[in-house]
């Protein structure tokens, strides 16, 4: 992408795609016009309750004991005092959830502002940047004007805002001032958190970096109005390919242990090794793949506020997430290095041609879990409802970025997973990009034993037997922790030699791969 992409369609509002701005409007380097023109409230089960909305009430502690007061007004309030101090930022975000005031820590921003961040930092944080963030906050009756749509389970549904807008539900995630998404019993427990209160504890250095992560983000969206569409598309896939039958074989395989997806998937559809509750613990003590990813294009983050948990044969896909911030490190070395200027091209919704696609794996807790027939086919159900686009002609499918899905905190198979995401790819028609994270090994085996099936053109479901035979034969009466034999000897040792013709036939099919 964008030069493999269709020509897209004009973007307009129809069932299954809510826009909140003014199409007719759209022009390249013009901020987006919200729509409707006025606010328009949904104070029910299929949208976002936003803390704006007239029925977010407050109850009031008055000596004669009734009466509520709106909400919004009171963090209004509570947040125009201006801080001088973290303790004012807490004092404020606690002044509208006091059912939380004695649990609530706010240890980690303290410390960032007592501690890890220059004075002058610190000042034009309290000066400028807060108060830029309320501000936009605030201004959540003028720019979000549409109800947003829950993106519930088993829901075909895409979602396109402005960057403005999402920066706005963002402050307000920020300031903790979405109703009803602090305790997980609410209606809301089977959606990701939102509200940043998490951010705010402990005092572990991933914090402190988050924070000055997300700092960077609200400087720059404060400082330049940010002027492009995002959309968020909820994609249900319900005919699942038949796996032994298929007659399919390996599309194209581009491996490499250096670089990353974000870094060198430029123009492909980019993996977040997900979890069902997109983002994970971005906005917790998680700092892995998903959370870096949702932290250096934050824009990722406002999907947690209507996207409900991933089910086996659903994922979520995100095209227009800007980065903010170039990292260091990863999990307890992750450190926020500098502001990221992206400069990657803008479709004609005015999106950055940034595809990422959140897949959750399988967390297996015993290795051999993951072998089980059942399990095997839930994560090639899952990659393929990732890779698949309904209709889509193969040329204008960009090829995959990906690595090591569900092989870290998950605890998967690396070499079990890139055949996995090999065969998906092949059914949803996309050649692969793979990531080794520098594992030098691992980017030989996958790539010999890639050259190996592709000379014999084994098919998708020789391959699927294959693995299910390793199952039940090396796996099922395994009796310690790992099988004796690898998963790749096996498949090895299970195919025939390669005949010559064979040979002759997979080099004019074109099939070709290269490894660095
Ligand atoms: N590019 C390519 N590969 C990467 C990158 C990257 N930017 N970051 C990490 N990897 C590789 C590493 O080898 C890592 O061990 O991917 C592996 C898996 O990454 P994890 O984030 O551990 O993914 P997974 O095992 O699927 O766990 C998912 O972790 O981040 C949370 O919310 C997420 O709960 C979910 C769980």
């Amino acid at each position: 992408m964008p030069q493999c992409a269709p020509p897209l369609s004009h973007l307009k509002a129809v069932p299954n795609h809510t826009v909140t701005v003014r199409t007719d409007l759209l022009r390249e380097g013009e901020v987006p016009v919200p729509y409707p023109g006025k606010f328009k409230d949904a104070w029910d089960d299929m949208s976002v309750k936003m803390p704006c909305s007239e029925k977010n009430l407050f109850p009031l502690e008055t000596e004669d004991g009734g009466g509520v007061q709106s909400r919004w007004e009171l963090i209004h309030s509570a947040l125009q005092g201006g801080f001088k101090s973290s303790l004012d930022v807490r004092d404020a975000i606690l002044r509208y959830n006091t059912a939380h005031a004695k649990k609530w820590d706010f240890t980690a921003l303290n410390l960032l502002c007592t501690e890890c961040l220059e004075h002058c930092e610190v000042q034009h944080l309290y000066e400028a940047v807060l108060p830029s963030m309320v501000t936009l906050a605030l201004s959540a009756p003028r720019l979000c004007t549409m109800p947003i749509p829950l993106l519930k389970s088993r829901m075909n549904h895409s979602l396109t805002m402005s960057q403005e807008q999402i920066a706005c539900l963002l402050a307000n995630a920020f300031f903790c001032t979405f109703p009803r998404r602090n305790s997980r019993k609410s209606e809301y427990c089977n959606y990701p958190e939102i509200n940043f209160y998490r951010l705010f504890e402990g005092s572990s250095p991933r914090k402190i970096e988050k924070l000055k992560t997300l700092f960077c983000y609200f400087r720059r969206v404060s400082q330049t109005r940010p002027k492009g569409l995002v959309t968020f598309t909820r994609q249900t896939v319900n005919t699942l390919p038949n796996w032994e039958n298929c007659q399919t074989q390996l599309t194209r395989l581009h491996i490499t242990c250096e670089g990353t997806i974000e870094a060198d998937g430029y123009g492909m559809l980019q993996v977040d090794f997900a979890n069902r509750f997109v983002g994970g613990g971005v906005t917790g003590n998680g700092l892995v793949q998903e959370e870096i990813r949702f932290i250096i294009n934050p824009e990722l983050i406002v999907s947690r506020l209507f996207t409900e948990a991933l089910e086996q044969n659903e994922c979520l896909i995100i095209t227009g997430a800007e980065q903010y911030s170039r990292y260091s490190g990863y999990a307890e070395t992750y450190k926020w290095d500098q502001c990221y200027k992206d400069e990657t091209p803008r479709d004609d919704w005015q999106r950055r041609c940034t595809e990422i696609v959140a897949i959750d794996a399988l967390k297996y807790r015993h290795f051999l879990e993951q072998f089980l027939p059942e399990k095997m086919t839930r994560e090639l159900n899952k990659a393929y409802c990732g890779f698949f686009r309904n209709n889509a002609n193969k040329k204008h499918l960009s090829a995959i970025a990906t690595g090591n899905w569900g092989c870290g905190a998950f605890g998967g198979y690396t070499r079990l997973k890139a055949l996995i995401q090999l065969m998906a790819a092949a059914e949803a028609g996309r050649d692969m990009a793979y990531f080794t994270f520098g594992d030098a090994s691992l980017m030989r085996d996958v790539y010999d034993m890639h050259t190996f099936l592709t000379e014999r053109q084994v098919t998708v479901g020789r391959l699927y037997g294959l693995l299910n035979q390793y199952s039940s034969l090396v796996c099922k009466n395994c009796r310690s922790t790992r099988p004796d034999v690898s998963l790749y000897d096996f498949i090895y040792r299970s195919l025939p030699p390669v005949t010559a013709d064979a040979l002759d036939s997979a080099k004019d099919s074109g099939i070709s791969h290269d490894s660095h």
